[in-house]
């Protein structure tokens, strides 16, 4: 265990006392969309507690507003890291937002799990693994049941091997009208591995498609949207 690890294993004490404390004041009035998005990206750092995301607001917003427009019951988002994304999503899913990720600390989980305002009957389900494996995948399918999901957010492997598999595997989920969603699409990035950019250039030729992009000239963001 390194120092950093150490250090904030010792503080999971204090972290989850304040990071709860702070889901309270979340919780503790009916939010709009855009105050939601704030509370994404402001909601604090507190260790394995942390929660926020790194998104454009306006674009994250956009797309909200976008998922909020199909009155959801069921999103599927693969990438939580920190939970913001996943804040948005449990504040619009009627039923379920099901979030994966190759990693949840432990500690993380009870918070991310009790995101869902006061009222919401959405239940949110930490799926861990690798999502291209195909037995992950079928964790993916029993946890639907069967029922398929509004909106999908696909903001995990950003490699254009990665988003391609992800995409191929994942929309078979995704109900006619729904939305599946892409981030990082602008080809101005500042990560080698950011490669979602190309494999939209390809898909946008071929499907309905929408961007949102704060500025054209802005390296990295950009998020991307197909209609199902
Ligand atoms: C950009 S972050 C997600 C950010 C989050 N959606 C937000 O904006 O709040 C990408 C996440 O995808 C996860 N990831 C990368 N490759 C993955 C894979 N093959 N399967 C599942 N998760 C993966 C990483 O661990 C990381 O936490």
């Amino acid at each position: 265990m390194s120092l950093k690890e150490l250090s904030r294993t010792l503080r999971i004490p204090f972290n989850r006392f304040f990071a709860f404390r702070r889901l309270r004041q979340y919780h503790a009035s009916s939010r709009s969309l855009e105050e939601t998005v704030d509370w994404a990206m402001s909601f604090g750092r507190y260790g394995y507690f942390t929660i926020t995301t790194l998104q454009k607001r306006s674009e994250i917003l956009a797309l909200a507003n976008a998922v909020k427009s199909l009155n959801p019951r069921t999103i599927l988002e693969i990438g939580t890291a920190r939970g913001g994304t996943l804040l948005i999503w449990s504040s619009l899913a009627s039923a379920k937002v099901v979030s994966c990720d190759l990693v949840h600390r432990e500690p993380q989980k009870a918070l991310l799990e009790a995101l869902p305002p006061p009222g919401s009957n959405c239940r949110v389900r930490l799926l861990t693994g690798d999502s291209h494996a195909p037995e992950f995948k079928q964790r993916v399918a029993a946890e639907l049941g069967g029922e398929k999901v509004d909106f999908l957010f696909i903001d995990g492997d950003h490699t254009v091997e990665g988003v391609t598999a992800d995409y191929e595997d994942y929309r078979e989920f995704v109900r006619p009208g729904g939305i599946i969603a892409f981030h990082d699409i602008v080809e101005k990035q500042p990560f080698e591995t950011n490669q979602v950019h190309r494999f939209w250039q390809v898909i946008k030729k071929r499907t309905d498609t929408e961007e949102f992009i704060d500025d054209p000239d802005q390296c990295g963001f950009g998020i991307g949207i197909v209609r199902v």
